[in-house]
């Protein structure tokens, strides 16, 4: 065959998928603040907790910081309109709290809510929806001085900064997500201690993702005020479908443990106002201080739930460590990256595994309207000599799981899936791995700033022009 007729065909399965899509599907890629906006120190802005952390020896690959990132926040326009010449309908961003509030409460810092403002209306001047998140992960140092997440009082600092925003964006921005990730901001942050702030102690995490609920819920009403009634509101959670590689009932136990501390730990407060019955037994803790009323507060109608998705866990018998320095065996989540094809990040692909999340999600709660706020992959790209970037690997990725979602689309309508926001835009610090891993659709030449689109850019951009032919 030759590659003309290979084109074509190619096209031809890739206009029928693009037909499998709804007309005001919203297809996107997203960003985060710290990740790639770089000028931590401009304009007012104050520290965050992500610029202490990574600027603590041991802390990220190579002592590697945000503090030039993409820089982003001086290439704005160009960054647009790139996402323009990509045929992008959405564009998911997260706010920086500290550009907006340096010291996290107290005096708004205009310049700050001016950037987002430029962004906004520039997003729109190219026909652009701008899908908006209020916290992704970098706190102002100034609230982790007075103990950040662990302190209830950040709860309630973050409804009255996110009130702000809203003020101020709320007239052009149609999609909200208050949160990013909660479980990593808790879990990552407080338990593991491998991510800002860096504190380990689960029983901190535990607390930590009590006030981070907590700070959703004070500000889910002070939103729905502030917004026309067409604005959408919602939370992005990391998800997983988890499998068991044995079929025993130790393992499935082991399974419904490891879907309460991944998953059921912030759907269910969400979706049904409680936590999971076993979840903190099973973490070795108490669990958090719940005062009266929070839980309905945590539980108020959202318009859609976003799901990051990147991978599925599986759960079977393995060796583990005792804390006497022995060792057993049991059931635990392993390790699959030299079995079964896998990321740079060691983490595996397995599309049908988004399917079967939405299906489970579909069946365990009555979930409005579905946006996967996040997907995509890290490869090692390299570029050749023709300044070419072949990511056969990140496209293909990309591609199943937007196939996976189209058969997802038409299987059911419940949940309905809104949007697909590729992770991520732009090559960018992958918080603890530093610039080491590399996610975007457009590689960064760090060195120049000079942005390349990648092959899997160019797959998308060629995709979204034949389904914004088709509507
Ligand atoms: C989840 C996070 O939201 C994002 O910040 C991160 O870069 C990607 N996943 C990849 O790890």
């Amino acid at each position: 065959m030759n590659n003309k007729q290979d084109q074509q065909i190619q096209s031809a399965s890739d206009t029928d998928l693009a037909s499998r899509f709804p007309a005001d599907f919203l297809w996107g890629a997203a960003t985060s603040a710290y990740q790639i906006e770089g000028a931590t120190r401009e304009d007012g802005r104050g520290p965050s907790i992500w610029d202490r952390f990574a600027t603590t020896p041991g802390c990220t690959f190579q002592g590697e910081t945000g503090e030039v990132a993409a820089d982003h926040y001086h290439r704005m326009e160009q960054d647009v309109a790139l996402m323009a010449e990509m045929g992008l309908r959405a564009y998911r961003f997260s706010i920086s709290w500290s550009r907006i509030f340096p010291t996290g409460t107290g005096e708004v810092n205009q310049c700050g809510l001016d950037f987002y403002g430029r962004l906004v209306d520039t997003l729109l001047a190219h026909n652009i929806q701008p899908v908006a998140t209020l916290f992704h992960w970098d706190l102002p140092a100034a609230l982790q001085d007075q103990g950040g997440w662990t302190n209830r009082a950040t709860a309630y600092a973050f409804a009255d900064y996110a009130a702000r925003v809203v003020e101020y964006l709320g007239d052009r921005v149609g999609h909200w997500i208050t949160h990013n990730e909660p479980w990593c901001s808790a879990y990552l942050g407080h338990g593991l201690g491998i991510h800002a702030p860096g504190i380990q102690d689960v029983q901190a995490a535990v607390t930590a993702a009590h006030h981070i609920l907590l700070s959703h819920g004070l500000a889910m009403p002070r939103l729905r005020a502030l917004l026309p009634p067409t604005a959408q509101i919602g939370i992005s959670l990391n998800l997983f479908p988890v499998y068991s590689v044995d079929k025993t009932p130790g393992a499935s136990e082991r399974v419904e443990r490891e879907i309460d501390f991944r998953n059921r730990w912030f759907l269910d407060p969400v979706f049904k106002g409680h936590y999971p019955a076993d979840l903190f037994s099973f973490m070795g803790c108490q669990p958090p201080e719940v005062q009266p009323g929070d839980l309905e507060l945590i539980s108020a109608p959202l318009d859609f739930l976003g799901i990051n998705y990147y991978n599925p866990l599986r759960v079977g018998m393995t060796p583990v460590k005792d804390k006497k320095g022995g060792v057993r065996h049991d059931y635990e989540v392993l390790n699959m990256s030299a079995s079964v094809p896998s990321t740079a990040m060691g983490w595996e692909i397995y599309a049908q595994g988004l399917a079967d999340l939405i299906s489970w999600l579909r069946y365990e709660y009555v979930i409005p309207a579905i946006l996967i706020t996040e997907n995509g992959a890290a490869f090692d790209d390299c570029i050749e000599a023709s300044g070419r970037i072949a990511d056969v690997r990140r496209l293909q990725y990309l591609r199943e799981h937007i196939e996976v979602i189209g058969r997802s689309i038409q299987q059911s309508d419940l949940a309905p899936v809104q949007g697909y926001f590729a992770w991520s835009l732009l090559d960018n610090f992958e918080w603890a791995e530093g610039y080491s891993k590399r996610f975007g659709l457009v590689y960064i030449d760090y060195d120049t700033q000079t942005r390349i689109i990648k092959d899997s850019g160019l797959w998308y951009a060629s995709f979204l022009a034949l389904y914004n032919a088709q509507h």
